[in-house]
């Protein structure tokens, strides 16, 4: 009778403590885990040739805005802050100007600050191969001397239909100021 008693307060006491802390937090440490892990990983490679006055048939991209200080052929001076450039780039599967593009990335490119070498980015990975079929948008902040950046992908259509995620920058090569290469790993974190 007694012993019975005993577990029964214990079966309660241990039922309580469940109903109370215990899944409440593992429904939290469930949620969190579910959120940070993406449900799609691509990485990209995108080569951005700029007009230098002599290029024009190579160049993918062109500076089409420049402060009263500087000129559309060459970036200005002071971190070419408020130089606007345009872009239509090849985008290759590695890290190979000459490999077959699976796609264009289509955007600009702001430098917004005199003390710095910052960009902000406004873009779209347009695809019409094999691979993919659709598009990504992409809009952020670019702090190029840092190794790595994130920007926010705000977009999708297509294969990406309302997709969302994160996508991590980082400059793969550089040649003067004519040509670069950027890695893209882009993490969806909402895929349909
Ligand atoms: C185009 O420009 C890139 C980058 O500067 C260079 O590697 C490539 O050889 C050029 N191609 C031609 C055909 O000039
Ligand atoms: C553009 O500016 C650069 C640097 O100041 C200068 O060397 C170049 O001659 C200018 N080009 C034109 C077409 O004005
Ligand atoms: C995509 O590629 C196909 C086949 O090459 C072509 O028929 C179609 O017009 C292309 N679509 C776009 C939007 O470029
Ligand atoms: C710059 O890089 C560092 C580490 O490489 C990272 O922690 C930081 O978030 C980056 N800053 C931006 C604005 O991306």
């Amino acid at each position: 009778m007694e012993l019975a008693r005993v577990v029964f307060l214990l079966m309660l006491v241990i039922s309580c403590s469940y109903s109370d802390a215990s899944p409440k937090q593992k429904h939290q440490l469930r949620n969190k885990k579910r959120v940070r892990e993406p449900c799609k990983r691509l990485v990209f490679y995108f080569h951005d040739i700029i007009y230098n006055g002599y290029n024009a048939k190579n160049a993918t991209s062109a500076i089409v805005g420049t402060p009263a200080w500087g000129n559309r052929t060459i970036l200005a001076g002071q971190n070419h802050f408020g130089d606007v450039v345009v872009f239509d780039d090849p985008i290759t599967l590695d890290n190979n100007l000459h490999s077959p593009p699976v796609g264009r990335a289509q955007g600009f490119y702001i430098y917004d600050k005199k003390e710095i070498f910052t960009a902000w980015l406004g873009f779209s990975f347009v695809f019409n191969s094999t691979h993919h079929k659709g598009s990504i948008n992409f809009a952020g902040a670019d702090p190029l001397m840092n190794k790595t950046r994130d920007i926010s992908v705000i977009g999708g259509t297509g294969d990406f239909f309302m997709t969302r995620g994160v996508a991590t920058l980082s400059t793969d090569a550089f040649e003067g100021e004519v040509y670069f290469r950027l890695r893209v790993d882009v993490n969806l974190f909402e895929c349909w």
